[in-house]
């Protein structure tokens, strides 16, 4: 009768075991890669846009501008940023570098921003984090604005003799789960993670 007793009570705990550990540790380790998949995916994205974004502004500001009442770039672009946001795509902040900005709305805003402008104008092109907001993971990154032509000063008094005066700041959602892959990947990494 006792021995019965322990035997069950045994398979029980030895079956919730297993069961834990699929539970927790099967999804603990298909996460990490496909998180890692996702970051690479964000990152690729976010050189492409700031490759799009700043060439754009700079050609625009080279045939478009001429004289300091003229739209500048900075300006239309950040009227595209807030389109590109509103359309749940992502988010960029034009931030300043040098503490005197046009406009206070560039000036870095959070911890995030802070620490990027920081790296940036100590010499860094890029810095990142991995940020969870509400619950959802995006990446964070910051590219270098440097001082690219002495037009820029016809604004920008302050940025004589400059090199760097600002950053892009990117918010990317990261995409874990693209629908058409999410199936095929996940046999794959478990896989890989078991050996
Ligand atoms: C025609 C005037 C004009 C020119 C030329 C111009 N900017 Fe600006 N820039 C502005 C204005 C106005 C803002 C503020 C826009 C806003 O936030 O609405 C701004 C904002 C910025 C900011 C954010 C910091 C701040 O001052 O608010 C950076 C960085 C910047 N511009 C870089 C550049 C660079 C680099 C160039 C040259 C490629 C350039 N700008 C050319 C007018 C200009």
């Amino acid at each position: 009768m006792h021995k019965s007793l322990w035997a069950s009570v045994l398979l029980l705990v030895s079956a919730a075991g297993v069961t834990l550990g699929t539970l927790t540790l099967g999804p603990l380790w298909a996460a990490e890669p496909a998180e890692q998949r996702a970051v690479e995916r964000a990152r690729r994205e976010v050189k492409l846009l700031d490759d799009i974004y700043k060439t754009a502004i700079v050609l625009i500001t080279k045939h478009y501008v001429e004289e300091s009442s003229d739209l500048p770039a900075g300006e239309a672009f950040k009227v595209l940023f807030e389109n590109m946001k509103k359309k749940g795509w992502h988010e960029v902040r034009l931030l300043d570098g040098l503490g005197e900005p046009l406009n206070d709305e560039n000036t870095p805003q959070d911890d995030f921003e802070r620490e990027a402008i920081k790296q940036v104008m100590a010499g860094k092109a890029y810095y990142e984090k991995l940020d969870t907001i509400d619950g959802k993971r995006y990446l964070r990154a910051a590219t270098v604005l440097p001082m690219v032509m002495e037009k820029c000063e016809l604004c920008h008094d302050n940025f004589k003799g400059k090199k760097v005066v600002g950053a892009l700041a990117y918010t990317l959602p990261l995409q874990t789960n693209p629908p058409s892959k999410a199936a095929k990947s996940a046999k794959p990494v478990a896989q890989k993670q078991g050996k």
